[in-house]
C-alpha cells in the first residue's frame, strides 16, 4: 500500500480547461502532475500553482505517440502515487472529410481515444492502491450526437463518453470511480473562440468559462457523479438531443457549423 502524498494527474493543463482544473484541484491542497505538450509553458503554470502550498511537477510530452503514454506512466507509477487522474487533453476541429489531412485525423484518435484509454489502464494498478481513486474522463456535449464536419471528433467524445461508463460498472465495489464531463462551448484559446463566433447564436448556447466548468467538475467528481453535464443550457440541450430521432438532429446540429465552414 502507497503511503501518503498522493497526486492529481492532468493531461493537457497548460491552458484551458486543464488549467482550470490544475488550480481548482490545488485550491483543495491536492498535489499535481502537470502534462502538456513541449514548450506551451508549462513551467510557468506549474511555479504558479507553488503558492497553494502543493507539490507540482511536470511532464512536457506529446500524448498522441503511444510510446510517450508508456513511457510517461512508467515514470508515474514508479515516482508517484496517483489518487486523482483527469484524462482531459484533447483535440478538436471543423474540416470537410474529404480534404482533412491524415495527421488531423489521426491526432485525434491518437489523443482523444487511444491516450485516454492507455493511460487510465497504465495507471490504474496505482489508483487501486489507494482507498478511493477517482477517474475523470472529459468528453464533450458533441459526444451526444453525430456531426459533419466534425465527424471524428463527436465521434471520438462518445467513445469517450462509452468508455468511462463502462469502466465505471467494470470497477464498480473497488475504490476507483469514474466520471465523464461533458462541457459545452469554452473559449479556452483562439481557435476554439474563432470557432464558437463563426456559429454564431447556437456555437453560444451553453457557453460557459473554464473556471465555472473545472469548479463543478471537481465538486461533482469527488461526489462520485457519473455523468457530468455542467450548466442548465446544456441539460437542456442533452434532454433534447435525447428527444430528437436522428433523422432530425443531425441536420439541425450539422448547420451550425455549416456555418463555421462558410464563415
Ligand atoms: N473548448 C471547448 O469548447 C470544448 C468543448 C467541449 C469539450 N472540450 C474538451 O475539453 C478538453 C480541453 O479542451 P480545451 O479547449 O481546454 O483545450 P486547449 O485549450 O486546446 O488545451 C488543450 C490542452 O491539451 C494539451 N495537448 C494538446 N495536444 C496534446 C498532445 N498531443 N499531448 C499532450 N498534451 C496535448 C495542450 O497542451 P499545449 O498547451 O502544450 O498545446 C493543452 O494543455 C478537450 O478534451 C476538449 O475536447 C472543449
Amino acid at each position: 500500500m502507497k503511503l501518503e502524498p498522493t497526486y492529481a494527474l492532468i493531461t493537457g493543463a497548460s491552458q484551458g480547461l486543464g488549467k482550470a482544473l490544475a488550480f481548482e484541484l490545488a485550491k483543495r491542497k491536492t498535489n499535481l502532475l502537470l502534462v502538456a505538450l513541449p514548450g506551451e509553458g508549462l513551467p510557468a503554470i506549474a511555479s504558479q500553482l507553488l503558492d497553494f502550498q502543493v507539490d507540482v511537477h511536470f511532464f512536457e510530452t506529446d500524448l498522441s505517440l503511444s510510446e510517450n503514454v508508456e513511457a510517461l506512466a512508467e515514470t508515474i507509477n514508479r515516482g508517484f502515487a496517483v489518487k486523482y487522474l483527469l484524462n482531459n487533453a484533447g483535440r478538436g476541429g471543423t474540416q470537410r472529410f474529404d480534404t482533412a489531412e491524415l495527421d488531423y485525423l489521426q491526432g485525434i484518435i491518437q489523443l482523444n481515444i487511444a491516450a485516454t484509454a492507455m493511460l487510465t489502464r497504465l495507471l490504474l494498478p496505482n489508483l487501486r492502491q489507494q482507498k478511493t481513486a477517482y477517474v475523470l474522463n472529459v468528453s464533450s456535449m458533441a459526444a451526444f450526437s453525430p456531426i459533419a464536419f466534425k465527424t471524428v471528433y463527436p465521434a471520438s467524445k462518445a467513445f469517450v463518453r462509452h468508455f468511462s461508463l463502462a469502466l465505471r460498472e467494470e470497477l464498480r465495489g473497488t475504490g476507483v470511480r469514474v466520471s465523464v464531463l461533458f462541457p459545452g462551448p469554452m473559449k479556452t484559446n483562439a481557435d476554439a473562440t474563432q470557432r464558437i463566433e463563426k456559429q454564431g447564436f447556437k456555437g453560444k448556447i451553453g457557453l460557459q468559462s473554464p473556471e465555472q466548468v473545472a469548479a463543478l467538475a471537481v465538486r461533482q467528481l469527488l461526489q462520485g457523479r457519473a455523468n457530468i453535464v455542467p450548466g442548465f443550457a446544456n441539460k437542456i440541450s442533452r434532454c433534447l438531443m435525447a428527444l430528437l430521432p436522428g433523422r432530425l438532429l443531425v441536420p439541425m446540429v450539422s448547420r451550425a457549423i455549416r456555418q463555421e465552414i462558410k464563415g
